[in-house]
């Protein structure tokens, strides 16, 4: 039988991730949002560039009605608003976490056994918001933000030292901001870790190019945010699970102790199957990494503080 991914939010990253999905054939996607028209209007458009893109995958999209999300196998939730000028982060927070709260309510109903790939920003409070809202056992609810943030590092290290991205690998880690914790030790071009490769002064300003990565693009973009990593990023996450591929990759998961941090999603390796994320991988860190890490799950606590707050 087909799987079924469906991706709620039809905007930019919440559309590219229906098109990768559809040519790498990996499940029928149904698209949703509460924009009439627009999600049938990309679904038709994503349709007819099947016959030349070669795939068989069955494209719909629908607004409001989530009838045809019944039985996914994954949901990406991608639904939001981004800040607008004049908007102070705690509106955003409300407005986002009342828009998580009633789409994971809606899916809980028709995919109850779906696991969520969470992309909606703030990320990790807003996994937060699912793993609430749906009632799902923690090892079905992810947060996409470490794919993306790696990637971003190693397609800087590959620019750096001129070799294919299909040799660097690399692990960042914590939650998706400011805070986030790339991890030279472990991010290598060939097995080979970057320390040995490039100064630390290089690595220090790859690391700072990471973290800056989605401002640079929205400084570029003006209008916008990125959309082809992110939803690039979502999709290899589905990918991992739709194949039960056992693969270890960075997501925002519930942390019940691993790593020192309680009853937090943070980023952190984790291994990716059938059942989402399967295992949670502890790998050794330094003082410093340790350091970095707890600083970065306290500006994560901090948001899901204020979400309570703001739920009074
Ligand atoms: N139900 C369904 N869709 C919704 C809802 C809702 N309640 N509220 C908003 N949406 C839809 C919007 O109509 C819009 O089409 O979510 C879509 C968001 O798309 P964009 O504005 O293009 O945003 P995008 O760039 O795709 O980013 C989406 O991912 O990376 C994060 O920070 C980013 O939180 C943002 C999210």
């Amino acid at each position: 039988m087909r799987k079924k991914v469906t991706v709620v939010g039809a905007g930019n990253v919440g559309a590219t991730a229906a098109m990768r999905l559809a040519e790498k054939e990996l499940a029928d996607v149904v698209l949703v949002d509460i924009l009439e028209d627009v999600p049938a209007g990309k679904a038709l458009d994503l349709l007819e560039a099947a016959p030349i893109e070669k795939h068989d995958s069955a494209i719909t999209g629908v607004s409001g009605d989530y009838s045809e999300a019944s039985g996914s196998d994954i949901v990406i939730i991608t639904a939001g608003i981004p800040r607008k000028p004049g908007m102070s982060r705690d509106d955003l927070l409300s407005t986002n976490m009342g828009i998580m709260k009633s789409v994971v309510k809606e899916i809980a109903l028709v995919a109850p056994e779906s696991i969520l790939i969470i992309v909606s920003n703030p990320l990790d409070a807003m996994c937060h918001v699912a793993l609430e809202a749906s009632g799902f056992p923690k090892n079905r609810i992810l947060g996409m933000a470490g794919v993306l943030d790696s990637a971003r590092f190693r397609a800087f290290i590959s620019m750096e030292l001129n070799v294919s991205v299909e040799n660097t690998h690399a692990f960042v880690l914590g939650g998706h901001g400011d805070t986030m914790v790339p991890l030279p030790r472990y991010s290598t071009v060939a097995g080979i870790p970057i320390t040995e490769l490039l100064s630390p002064e290089k690595i220090d300003a790859l690391i700072k190019r990471t973290q800056n990565g989605g401002a640079e693009i929205v400084g570029l973009l003006k209008t916008g945010s990125a959309y082809y990593a992110p939803s690039s990023a979502a999709v290899e996450m589905a990918e991992a699970i739709l194949k039960d591929k056992k693969k270890i990759l960075p997501c925002a998961a519930y942390l019940e102790g691993e790593y020192g941090i309680n009853k937090l999603f943070i980023g952190v390796p984790v291994k990716l199957g059938a059942n989402g994320a399967e295992e949670i991988i502890e790998i050794r860190l330094s003082d410093e990494e340790e350091k970095a890490l707890r600083h970065s799950a306290d500006a994560v606590q901090g948001l899901v503080n204020d979400l309570k707050r703001l739920k009074g």
